[in-house]
C-alpha cells in the first residue's frame, strides 16, 4: 500500500481472527518499528511480545479483562527504558566510526552529556522515553497495516499489576502502551462501521501564532 492509504485505512480493530502471524513478519514489523526516529538516536524501547495463550491470558488480567489482547495473535507490550544512557555508547561509537561525530573528545563529550540525564528526575526520564516509544508503537502499528495486520494500541492497563506480573522492573522500565495485533476478522465492526470523528484541519493547524479558540 501507499504510504498515504496505509495511515487512511488505518483503525483500531478489537476482533481478529484466529489465524497466527508468522514469527519472521512479526520479527520484520518489529524491525521497522526500530527504524522510527528516537531523542538523540537513544531508541530507549524494548519490546515484549506475548504470543501463547497462557502469557495472553495473563496480559488482560492486567489489561482490565479487555477481550482484544486474548483474541489477538500477538500482543506487544511496548517498554520505555528509564535510563537515558541505556545505549549511549555503542550507539555514539557507531555515530563516530560514521563520521558523525567529529573526534574522540567529542564522542566521550556526548556520552557524558547522555549519562548526566540519568541524574534527571524519574518523571523526566519517563516523559523523555515515552516520546520517542511512541513513536516506535506508530511506526510498528502502520508497518502491520501495511501486510494487512491490524492492532490496538492500549493504555487501559494496570502498570504496576503488570510489571509485577512480568517481573519487569518499574523504576527501570516503564510499560508504555499495548499493542494488540492480529489478522482483522471480516466483519470487526471497528472496520466495518464508518471511521470515527476526526477534528478538521483548519480547526487544528495554526499557522506562525497560536490562537486557540480554546
Ligand atoms: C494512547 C492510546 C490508548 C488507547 N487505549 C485503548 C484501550 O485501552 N482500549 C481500546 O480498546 N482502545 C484504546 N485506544 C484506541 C482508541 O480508542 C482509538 O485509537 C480511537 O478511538 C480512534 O480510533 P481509530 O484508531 O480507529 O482511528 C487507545 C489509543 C491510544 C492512542
Amino acid at each position: 500500500m501507499e504510504t498515504a492509504e496505509v495511515i487512511r485505512t488505518r483503525r483500531s480493530v478489537r476482533e481478529y481472527r484466529d489465524e497466527p502471524i508468522d514469527p519472521s513478519l512479526l520479527e520484520e514489523l518489529i524491525e521497522l518499528a526500530t527504524l522510527s526516529p528516537s531523542s538523540y538516536n537513544m531508541q530507549p524501547w524494548e519490546f515484549l511480545v506475548c504470543r501463547e495463550d497462557a502469557t495472553l491470558r495473563r496480559l488482560r488480567g492486567c489489561a482490565y479483562d479487555q477481550p482484544q489482547v486474548t483474541d489477538s495473535a500477538v500482543t506487544v507490550v511496548v517498554l520505555a527504558n528509564l535510563d537515558p544512557a541505556a545505549h549511549a555508547r555503542p550507539i555514539l561509537e557507531d555515530s563516530f566510526e560514521k563520521g558523525y561525530i567529529e573526534s574522540e573528545q567529542a564522542l566521550e563529550r556526548r556520552i557524558e552529556r547522555i549519562e548526566g540525564k540519568r541524574d534527571d528526575p524519574l518523571e523526566d526520564r519517563r516523559l523523555w522515553a515515552t516520546k520517542s516509544t511512541s513513536l516506535a508503537a506508530m511506526t510498528l502499528m502502520l508497518a502491520a497495516w501495511d501486510r494487512g495486520i491490524a492492532s490496538c494500541p492500549m493504555e487501559g492497563f494496570d502498570a504496576d499489576a503488570l510489571c509485577r506480573e512480568f517481573g519487569i522492573d518499574p523504576e527501570a522500565y516503564d510499560p508504555v502502551m499495548l499493542i494488540t495485533l492480529g489478522y482483522p476478522a471480516e466483519d470487526a465492526e471497528d472496520i466495518v462501521r464508518e471511521r470515527k470523528h476526526r477534528r478538521a484541519v483548519e480547526e487544528l493547524c495554526h499557522y506562525e501564532s497560536f490562537e486557540p479558540d480554546r
